[in-house]
């Protein structure tokens, strides 16, 4: 029916065309199905864009009533599309659901899981063990001062022990340490006597490396000091650490004289091979002993250092290589594996 009202025409045409598209986002079936809706209606050659563009061309007076209309419009296929397209996405995920076979508690594929690295696992043994026994576990510095790891340890800057550990120097005067008994003296400092602690970490050494040496390789010092300590407090706690560690309640040791400026009397302890059970192989070099865990008492002029009197005080320690502790536990032949960051080496243990 024709009427006067300017743009009865256009009106109509608008109202017809919302209710094609009303129907055709209605019979959308899937998500694809509206992909092609919505390019046909409103992409760049879509015929809502198309009617759009003729705004325009109209009669002045017509043209504002048109625009706003044909904007209504496009708002309402947009949002038919949306909705339509939540629809058929929420009756996927229920069509999921309810299809029996569908398990929703299933564990996800495993992604790639990393885990503690050898010398980290077995660090955290020995301080467990240690603190079963009253030690406290302390961090110290890597970069530390000629007194702490020197001069305080009885080895002035003319002592020949010096050239046992090729040092690296800093430009300050400061060392990397070249063993953990750097903390030694900076524990007698922070606790009062009588104490008990490790302390684990990383040295260095400048030195050529080769499957038994490496510049930077992991100690486990510990250190006792009470009014009264023995050689035989010291061995017992070093049974107890090696039994625990090895997983093997008849390990045997044995001490040999040792020198370190530090202790006195000094001890190289060793543990009976594990590989040739004593009788001599490759790896003991034919002697049926391994050499494990250099250990003493505590120099008078150590105790001097750390403020203690060595008349009132008497202590034990020992210097575990961790790096050739983890090596024989998990027989790892050669020491530069342990640093190298090899996925394929870390991901066997
Ligand atoms: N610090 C020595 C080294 O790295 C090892 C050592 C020997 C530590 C005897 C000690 C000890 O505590 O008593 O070669």
């Amino acid at each position: 029916m024709a009427t006067d009202e300017p743009g009865a025409d256009w009106r109509t045409e608008l109202d017809q065309v919302q209710a094609r598209w009303q129907a055709a986002v209605a019979a959308g079936a899937d998500v694809a199905a509206l992909r092609t809706l919505e390019v046909d209606a409103l992409g760049k050659k879509g015929e809502i864009t198309a009617l759009v563009r003729r705004t325009g061309a109209l009669p002045p007076d017509d043209r504002r009533a048109f625009g706003a209309a044909v904007g209504a419009l496009r708002g309402v296929v947009e949002g038919w599309l949306a909705e339509r397209a939540d629809d058929l996405q929420a009756a996927v995920l229920q069509a999921e659901l309810d299809d029996s076979t569908f398990d929703v508690g299933r564990p996800a594929a495993a992604g790639r899981v990393g885990h503690v690295h050898p010398l980290s696992q077995v660090q955290a043994e020995v301080e467990d063990v240690f603190r079963s026994m009253g030690f406290h576990v302390l961090d110290y510095p890597e970069v530390d001062s000629d007194f702490s790891n020197f001069e305080s340890l009885n080895i002035p800057s003319w002592h020949p022990a010096r050239e046992m550990q090729d040092t690296f120097w800093l430009d300050d005067g400061n060392l990397l340490r070249t063993h953990t008994s750097a903390g030694q003296v900076r524990a007698m400092h922070a606790f009062e006597a009588p104490f008990r602690a490790v302390f684990p970490g990383k040295v260095f050494r400048y030195e050529a490396t080769d499957a038994s040496h490496e510049h930077t390789f992991h100690q486990i010092e510990g250190l006792m000091i009470d009014r009264v300590v023995s050689v035989g407090h010291l061995l017992d706690s070093m049974r107890t650490l090696l039994r625990a560690i090895l997983r093997d309640a008849a390990v045997e040791v044995r001490l040999r004289p040792g020198y370190f400026p530090f202790v006195e009397p000094g001890f190289e302890l060793d543990i009976r091979c594990r590989v040739c059970g004593g009788g001599g192989c490759s790896v003991c070099k034919q002697r049926g002993w391994l050499e494990l865990l250099p250990c003493g008492l505590v120099h008078p002029n150590v105790l001097r250092a750390g403020g203690l009197d060595p008349d009132h005080w008497q202590g034990w320690a020992f210097g575990l290589g961790l790096s050739r502790l983890v090596m024989m536990r998990f027989g790892v032949p050669d020491v530069r594996l342990l640093l190298a960051g090899d996925v394929r080496f870390l991901a066997q243990f």
